[in-house]
Protein backbone atom coordinates (compact mmCIF):
# COMPACT_ATOMS: atom_id res chain seq x y z
CA UNK A 1 0.00 0.00 0.00
CA UNK A 2 1.09 3.73 -0.94
CA UNK A 3 2.45 5.46 2.44
CA UNK A 4 1.84 8.91 3.09
CA UNK A 5 4.72 10.00 5.64
CA UNK A 6 4.15 13.09 7.80
CA UNK A 7 6.01 14.56 10.39
CA UNK A 8 4.72 16.52 14.34
CA UNK A 9 6.19 19.83 15.15
CA UNK A 10 5.09 19.95 18.75
CA UNK A 11 3.87 17.64 21.19
CA UNK A 12 2.26 19.24 23.68
CA UNK A 13 -1.83 18.56 24.02
CA UNK A 14 -2.83 18.84 20.46
CA UNK A 15 0.44 17.43 18.98
CA UNK A 16 -0.21 14.48 21.11
CA UNK A 17 -3.77 14.14 20.51
CA UNK A 18 -2.74 14.87 16.41
CA UNK A 19 -0.78 11.37 16.99
CA UNK A 20 -3.30 9.31 18.93
CA UNK A 21 -6.04 10.36 16.20
CA UNK A 22 -4.29 9.25 13.09
CA UNK A 23 -3.04 6.30 14.26
CA UNK A 24 -7.02 5.50 15.85
CA UNK A 25 -8.10 7.04 12.28
CA UNK A 26 -5.70 4.91 10.16
CA UNK A 27 -8.77 2.40 8.85
CA UNK A 28 -11.15 5.34 7.85
CA UNK A 29 -7.47 7.07 6.54
CA UNK A 30 -6.94 4.15 4.76
CA UNK A 31 -10.48 3.74 3.00
CA UNK A 32 -10.68 7.03 2.03
CA UNK A 33 -7.14 7.88 0.76
CA UNK A 34 -6.03 4.76 -0.41
CA UNK A 35 -2.65 5.29 1.31
CA UNK A 36 -1.17 4.77 4.83
CA UNK A 37 -0.09 7.54 7.26
CA UNK A 38 3.24 7.18 8.68
CA UNK A 39 4.20 9.52 11.18
CA UNK A 40 7.79 9.79 10.66
CA UNK A 41 9.00 12.07 12.49
CA UNK A 42 8.02 14.26 16.14
CA UNK A 43 9.79 17.44 16.96
CA UNK A 44 9.55 17.86 20.42
CA UNK A 45 11.26 20.07 22.90
CA UNK A 46 12.46 18.68 25.86
CA UNK A 47 14.04 15.63 25.44
CA UNK A 48 13.72 14.17 28.95
CA UNK A 49 10.07 13.76 28.73
CA UNK A 50 8.94 10.74 29.15
CA UNK A 51 6.32 10.22 25.50
CA UNK A 52 4.69 7.09 24.46
CA UNK A 53 5.72 7.00 20.52
CA UNK A 54 6.24 4.03 18.40
CA UNK A 55 9.92 2.80 17.97
CA UNK A 56 9.75 3.71 14.24
CA UNK A 57 9.24 7.52 14.98
CA UNK A 58 12.22 9.87 14.74
CA UNK A 59 12.22 11.51 17.86
CA UNK A 60 14.06 14.96 17.80
CA UNK A 61 14.54 18.55 18.79
CA UNK A 62 16.47 19.61 15.58
CA UNK A 63 14.34 21.46 12.74
CA UNK A 64 16.50 20.21 10.30
CA UNK A 65 16.30 16.56 10.86
CA UNK A 66 12.25 16.53 9.91
CA UNK A 67 13.82 18.27 7.12
CA UNK A 68 15.86 15.82 6.14
CA UNK A 69 13.77 12.58 6.29
CA UNK A 70 13.38 11.25 2.73
CA UNK A 71 10.00 11.35 0.83
CA UNK A 72 8.36 13.66 3.74
CA UNK A 73 4.95 14.98 2.79
CA UNK A 74 2.93 16.95 5.40
CA UNK A 75 4.36 18.84 8.09
CA UNK A 76 2.02 19.39 10.94
CA UNK A 77 2.47 21.85 13.12
CA UNK A 78 1.05 22.55 16.39
CA UNK A 79 3.74 25.17 18.19
CA UNK A 80 3.37 27.47 20.32
CA UNK A 81 4.14 30.83 19.46
CA UNK A 82 4.76 32.84 16.42
CA UNK A 83 8.81 32.00 16.65
CA UNK A 84 10.08 30.00 15.41
CA UNK A 85 7.15 27.94 13.94
CA UNK A 86 7.24 30.82 11.01
CA UNK A 87 10.33 29.87 9.47
CA UNK A 88 9.85 26.37 10.13
CA UNK A 89 6.82 25.97 8.33
CA UNK A 90 8.77 28.35 5.30
CA UNK A 91 11.00 25.67 5.38
CA UNK A 92 9.09 23.04 4.35
CA UNK A 93 7.35 24.39 1.93
CA UNK A 94 10.09 25.16 0.32
CA UNK A 95 11.01 21.79 0.08
CA UNK A 96 7.66 20.64 -1.71
CA UNK A 97 5.60 19.59 1.78
CA UNK A 98 1.72 20.29 2.33
CA UNK A 99 1.27 22.00 5.69
CA UNK A 100 -0.99 21.96 8.34
CA UNK A 101 -1.35 24.23 10.94
CA UNK A 102 -3.15 24.98 14.70
CA UNK A 103 -1.10 28.23 15.23
CA UNK A 104 -3.35 31.14 15.42
CA UNK A 105 -0.51 33.96 15.97
CA UNK A 106 1.70 32.92 13.63
CA UNK A 107 -0.91 32.21 10.88
CA UNK A 108 -3.04 35.48 11.81
CA UNK A 109 0.48 37.71 11.28
CA UNK A 110 2.22 35.20 8.43
CA UNK A 111 -0.87 33.69 7.04
CA UNK A 112 -1.36 35.53 3.59
CA UNK A 113 2.09 35.36 3.02
CA UNK A 114 2.11 31.35 3.43
CA UNK A 115 -0.08 31.08 1.73
CA UNK A 116 1.30 33.09 -1.14
CA UNK A 117 4.61 30.64 -0.43
CA UNK A 118 2.25 27.51 -1.09
CA UNK A 119 1.11 28.89 -4.50
CA UNK A 120 4.31 29.02 -5.91
CA UNK A 121 5.28 25.73 -4.78
CA UNK A 122 2.50 24.52 -5.70
CA UNK A 123 1.60 22.59 -2.18
CA UNK A 124 -1.32 22.98 0.37
CA UNK A 125 -1.77 24.72 3.46
CA UNK A 126 -4.49 23.44 5.75
CA UNK A 127 -5.57 25.96 8.66
CA UNK A 128 -8.75 24.63 9.77
CA UNK A 129 -7.63 24.18 13.40
CA UNK A 130 -6.28 28.09 13.78
CA UNK A 131 -9.92 29.11 14.41
CA UNK A 132 -12.68 27.65 16.36
CA UNK A 133 -10.94 24.24 17.31
CA UNK A 134 -13.17 21.51 15.86
CA UNK A 135 -15.69 23.58 14.65
CA UNK A 136 -15.11 23.61 10.31
CA UNK A 137 -15.69 26.92 10.23
CA UNK A 138 -12.61 28.41 7.56
CA UNK A 139 -13.87 25.66 5.18
CA UNK A 140 -17.50 26.94 5.59
CA UNK A 141 -16.78 29.75 4.56
CA UNK A 142 -13.69 29.69 1.81
CA UNK A 143 -15.82 26.67 0.03
CA UNK A 144 -19.71 26.68 1.16
CA UNK A 145 -20.09 30.65 0.63
CA UNK A 146 -18.30 31.38 -2.35
CA UNK A 147 -20.53 33.17 -4.28
CA UNK A 148 -22.61 35.13 -1.36
CA UNK A 149 -20.56 37.91 0.09
CA UNK A 150 -20.60 37.59 4.13
CA UNK A 151 -21.76 40.57 5.68
CA UNK A 152 -21.21 40.43 9.35
CA UNK A 153 -19.41 37.29 11.84
CA UNK A 154 -20.57 37.72 15.72
CA UNK A 155 -18.84 34.81 17.22
CA UNK A 156 -17.59 33.16 20.61
CA UNK A 157 -13.80 31.90 19.53
CA UNK A 158 -12.21 31.42 22.97
CA UNK A 159 -13.18 28.22 24.67
CA UNK A 160 -11.13 29.10 27.48
CA UNK A 161 -13.51 32.41 27.87
CA UNK A 162 -16.82 30.87 27.66
CA UNK A 163 -16.19 27.86 29.70
CA UNK A 164 -14.66 30.13 32.96
CA UNK A 165 -17.94 32.39 32.03
CA UNK A 166 -20.13 29.11 32.16
CA UNK A 167 -18.63 28.19 35.39
CA UNK A 168 -18.43 31.28 37.06
CA UNK A 169 -22.14 31.62 36.75
CA UNK A 170 -23.71 28.20 36.85
CA UNK A 171 -21.13 26.82 40.08
CA UNK A 172 -20.32 30.52 41.55
CA UNK A 173 -16.92 29.28 41.24
CA UNK A 174 -14.01 31.90 41.48
CA UNK A 175 -12.05 33.03 38.60
CA UNK A 176 -8.72 31.31 39.17
CA UNK A 177 -10.25 27.99 39.96
CA UNK A 178 -12.13 27.90 36.82
CA UNK A 179 -9.11 29.01 35.08
CA UNK A 180 -7.16 26.32 36.68
CA UNK A 181 -9.38 23.72 35.30
CA UNK A 182 -9.68 24.51 31.99
CA UNK A 183 -5.55 24.54 32.20
CA UNK A 184 -5.92 20.98 33.05
CA UNK A 185 -8.58 19.57 30.67
CA UNK A 186 -6.04 21.26 28.13
CA UNK A 187 -8.35 24.35 26.89
CA UNK A 188 -6.36 27.02 28.38
CA UNK A 189 -2.75 27.51 26.74
CA UNK A 190 0.10 27.20 28.66
CA UNK A 191 0.84 31.25 29.90
CA UNK A 192 -3.40 31.82 29.41
CA UNK A 193 -3.09 35.24 29.42
CA UNK A 194 -4.47 35.62 25.74
CA UNK A 195 -7.11 33.33 26.42
CA UNK A 196 -8.51 35.94 28.97
CA UNK A 197 -7.14 39.73 27.93
CA UNK A 198 -9.07 38.87 24.63
CA UNK A 199 -5.86 38.56 22.02
CA UNK A 200 -6.42 34.95 21.21
CA UNK A 201 -9.97 35.91 20.23
CA UNK A 202 -8.51 38.60 18.34
CA UNK A 203 -5.96 36.81 16.09
CA UNK A 204 -8.15 34.26 15.46
CA UNK A 205 -10.71 37.00 14.21
CA UNK A 206 -7.70 38.27 12.11
CA UNK A 207 -7.65 34.84 10.27
CA UNK A 208 -11.25 34.80 9.47
CA UNK A 209 -10.79 38.45 8.09
CA UNK A 210 -7.98 37.59 5.55
CA UNK A 211 -10.45 34.83 4.30
CA UNK A 212 -13.43 37.02 4.31
CA UNK A 213 -12.19 40.45 2.78
CA UNK A 214 -8.63 39.32 1.82
CA UNK A 215 -7.20 41.84 4.59
CA UNK A 216 -7.21 43.04 7.93
CA UNK A 217 -8.09 46.08 10.13
CA UNK A 218 -5.46 47.83 11.36
CA UNK A 219 -4.14 45.82 14.65
CA UNK A 220 -4.70 48.98 16.77
CA UNK A 221 -7.92 50.28 15.88
CA UNK A 222 -9.21 47.23 17.23
CA UNK A 223 -10.65 47.21 20.78
CA UNK A 224 -9.65 44.31 22.43
CA UNK A 225 -10.64 43.33 25.69
CA UNK A 226 -10.76 39.98 27.69
CA UNK A 227 -12.62 38.45 30.49
CA UNK A 228 -10.51 38.57 33.35
CA UNK A 229 -11.81 42.31 34.68
CA UNK A 230 -15.67 40.41 35.32
CA UNK A 231 -16.15 40.01 38.95
CA UNK A 232 -18.40 37.07 40.61
CA UNK A 233 -21.16 39.36 41.28
CA UNK A 234 -21.42 41.41 38.27
CA UNK A 235 -22.05 37.77 36.43
CA UNK A 236 -24.55 37.01 39.62
CA UNK A 237 -26.22 40.24 39.18
CA UNK A 238 -26.42 39.56 35.52
CA UNK A 239 -27.74 36.27 36.26
CA UNK A 240 -31.03 37.05 38.50
CA UNK A 241 -32.04 39.56 35.43
CA UNK A 242 -31.67 36.34 32.91
CA UNK A 243 -28.71 37.83 31.41
CA UNK A 244 -25.22 36.54 30.25
CA UNK A 245 -22.01 37.58 29.81
CA UNK A 246 -20.42 36.29 26.83
CA UNK A 247 -17.05 37.00 25.11
CA UNK A 248 -17.19 37.95 21.33
CA UNK A 249 -15.65 38.94 18.45
CA UNK A 250 -17.31 40.56 15.70
CA UNK A 251 -16.17 41.90 12.20
CA UNK A 252 -17.97 43.63 9.26
CA UNK A 253 -17.06 45.67 6.55
CA UNK A 254 -18.27 49.14 5.95
CA UNK A 255 -17.60 50.40 2.37
CA UNK A 256 -13.68 49.90 2.05
CA UNK A 257 -13.31 49.76 5.96
CA UNK A 258 -13.31 46.85 8.50
CA UNK A 259 -14.72 47.17 11.47
CA UNK A 260 -14.02 44.89 14.18
CA UNK A 261 -14.10 44.11 17.85
CA UNK A 262 -13.62 41.67 20.98
CA UNK A 263 -14.76 41.88 24.78
CA UNK A 264 -17.33 40.99 27.01
CA UNK A 265 -20.91 41.65 26.44
CA UNK A 266 -24.07 40.99 28.17
CA UNK A 267 -26.69 38.91 26.22
CA UNK A 268 -30.10 38.51 26.90
CA UNK A 269 -32.60 35.11 25.20
CA UNK A 270 -32.71 36.60 21.99
CA UNK A 271 -29.24 37.20 21.69
CA UNK A 272 -27.91 34.33 19.03
CA UNK A 273 -24.88 33.72 21.50
CA UNK A 274 -26.98 33.19 24.88
CA UNK A 275 -26.92 29.40 24.64
CA UNK A 276 -23.51 28.76 23.76
CA UNK A 277 -21.89 27.37 26.85
CA UNK A 278 -18.74 25.93 27.94
CA UNK A 279 -15.69 25.38 25.83
CA UNK A 280 -18.36 25.64 22.73
CA UNK A 281 -17.02 28.00 20.20
CA UNK A 282 -20.05 29.94 17.99
CA UNK A 283 -20.15 31.50 14.51
CA UNK A 284 -22.91 33.58 13.32
CA UNK A 285 -22.68 34.03 9.50
CA UNK A 286 -24.80 36.95 7.95
CA UNK A 287 -24.74 36.06 4.37
CA UNK A 288 -25.73 37.73 1.32
CA UNK A 289 -28.30 35.44 -0.37
CA UNK A 290 -28.17 32.05 2.68
CA UNK A 291 -29.08 34.35 5.43
CA UNK A 292 -28.08 34.47 8.97
CA UNK A 293 -25.99 30.36 9.60
CA UNK A 294 -24.69 29.50 12.60
CA UNK A 295 -22.55 26.86 13.26
CA UNK A 296 -21.27 25.59 17.07
CA UNK A 297 -18.82 22.63 18.64
CA UNK A 298 -16.12 22.67 20.75
CA UNK A 299 -13.43 25.99 20.26
CA UNK A 300 -10.90 24.03 22.21
CA UNK A 301 -9.23 20.78 23.25
CA UNK A 302 -7.06 18.31 22.22
CA UNK A 303 -9.26 16.22 20.05
CA UNK A 304 -11.43 18.90 18.94
CA UNK A 305 -8.15 20.41 17.99
CA UNK A 306 -6.67 17.22 16.13
CA UNK A 307 -9.89 16.50 14.23
CA UNK A 308 -9.57 20.31 12.30
CA UNK A 309 -5.80 18.79 11.18
CA UNK A 310 -6.65 16.00 10.05
CA UNK A 311 -9.97 16.93 8.29
CA UNK A 312 -7.59 19.23 6.46
CA UNK A 313 -5.08 16.62 5.90
CA UNK A 314 -8.09 14.74 4.14
CA UNK A 315 -9.27 17.05 2.31
CA UNK A 316 -5.74 17.82 0.78
CA UNK A 317 -5.08 14.18 -0.22
CA UNK A 318 -8.72 13.43 -1.63
CA UNK A 319 -8.15 16.84 -3.93
CA UNK A 320 -4.45 15.45 -4.75
CA UNK A 321 -6.20 12.06 -5.85
CA UNK A 322 -9.10 13.69 -7.94
CA UNK A 323 -6.32 15.59 -9.73
CA UNK A 324 -4.22 12.38 -10.17
CA UNK A 325 -6.93 10.76 -11.74
CA UNK A 326 -8.22 13.39 -13.97
CA UNK A 327 -4.41 13.34 -15.48
N1 LIG B 1 -6.86 28.30 24.13
C1 LIG B 1 -7.71 28.24 22.99
C2 LIG B 1 -9.15 28.43 23.44
C3 LIG B 1 -7.50 26.93 22.31
O1 LIG B 1 -9.40 28.36 24.64
O2 LIG B 1 -10.01 28.67 22.61
C4 LIG B 1 -8.14 26.79 20.95
O3 LIG B 1 -7.62 27.71 20.02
Amino acid sequence: MTVIKVALLGFGTVGEGLYESINSHQQQLQALLGAEVHIAGVLIQDSEKQRRLAEDVLVTTNFNDILNIPDLQVVFEAIVGEDPSYEYLSKAIERGCDIITANKVMFAKHGEELLRKAREYNVSIGYEATVAGGVPVIRTIAQLLQVNRVEKIQAILNGTSNFILTEMRKNELPFETVLKSAQDLGYAEADPSNDVEGFDAFYKLMILSNLLFGKQPDWHEVKVEGISEISNHQIQSAHQKNERYKHIAEIKKDGDQIIASVGPALTNEDHPLYNIEGVDNAIVIKASLAGTIAIQGPGAGSYPTASAMIEDFAHIFQNKKAAYALT
